[in-house]
């Protein structure tokens, strides 16, 4: 066996309750059998983030995803939309960092209470990661009425989520070896 992939899993809200995190738990787990893909999930509550900056000026009082997206091969984002929309928690961790980004793929989860599965927050997401230089999967992962799909205290109800997550995964696999190739052979 290779040295797996690395690929942080970024849950990009910190409300209290959320079940995102049941989501991005859930993902990290099911990953664990993969020969290919070592996933870390990373948590926005833990950015401590400051009140009076942002942006790449304070990329290096968060040494720990700075890192980790250095030495990344990829990238999944488990977002809840929020008024059709993305937390700002989440943008604001995303927005620490960007050179570290360019040429790394990044798969997109949505959550949400209603029946979209977060579409609306995916397509928003799109074109934020794309100027960061990440390069989007074309399997998203929607998780459309999440508070059926898991019980209060993050027990998966519906299995029939995994299949799906499972296609998140092996794009995101290809999408990563692919890139990685090309990272580590082209100019
Ligand atoms: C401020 C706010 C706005 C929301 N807007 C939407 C929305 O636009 N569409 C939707 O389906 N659910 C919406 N929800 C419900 C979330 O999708 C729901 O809380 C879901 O569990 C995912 O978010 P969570 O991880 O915070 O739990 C909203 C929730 C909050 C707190």
């Amino acid at each position: 066996m290779t040295d797996k992939l690395y690929i942080p899993v970024l849950l990009g809200t910190t409300r209290e309750g959320r079940y995102s995190e049941h989501v991005a738990r859930m993902i990290t787990a099911h990953a664990k059998d993969r020969d290919y893909l070592g996933l870390e999930l990373f948590d926005v509550r833990d950015f401590n983030f400051p009140l009076d900056d942002e942006g790449q000026a304070i990329k290096d009082k968060n040494t720990k995803w700075r890192d980790a997206i250095v030495k990344a091969d990829g990238l999944i984002i488990v977002s809840p939309e929020y008024n059709h929309g993305y937390p700002g928690s989440l943008k604001m961790a995303l927005d620490t960092l960007l050179k570290e980004y360019i040429h790394k793929p990044v798969a997109l989860c949505g959550v949400s209470a209603g029946g979209f599965g977060g579409c609306r927050v995916i397509e928003q997401l799109v074109g934020v990661v794309r100027e960061l230089g990440l390069a989007v999967t074309f399997r998203d992962l929607n998780v459309s009425h999440v508070q059926k799909m898991f019980s209060e205290d993050g027990v998966l109800q519906d299995e029939s989520v995994l299949k799906r997550v499972d296609e998140m995964l092996d794009e995101l696999e290809w999408m990563s070896k692919a890139l990685k190739w090309g990272r580590d052979n082209l100019k």
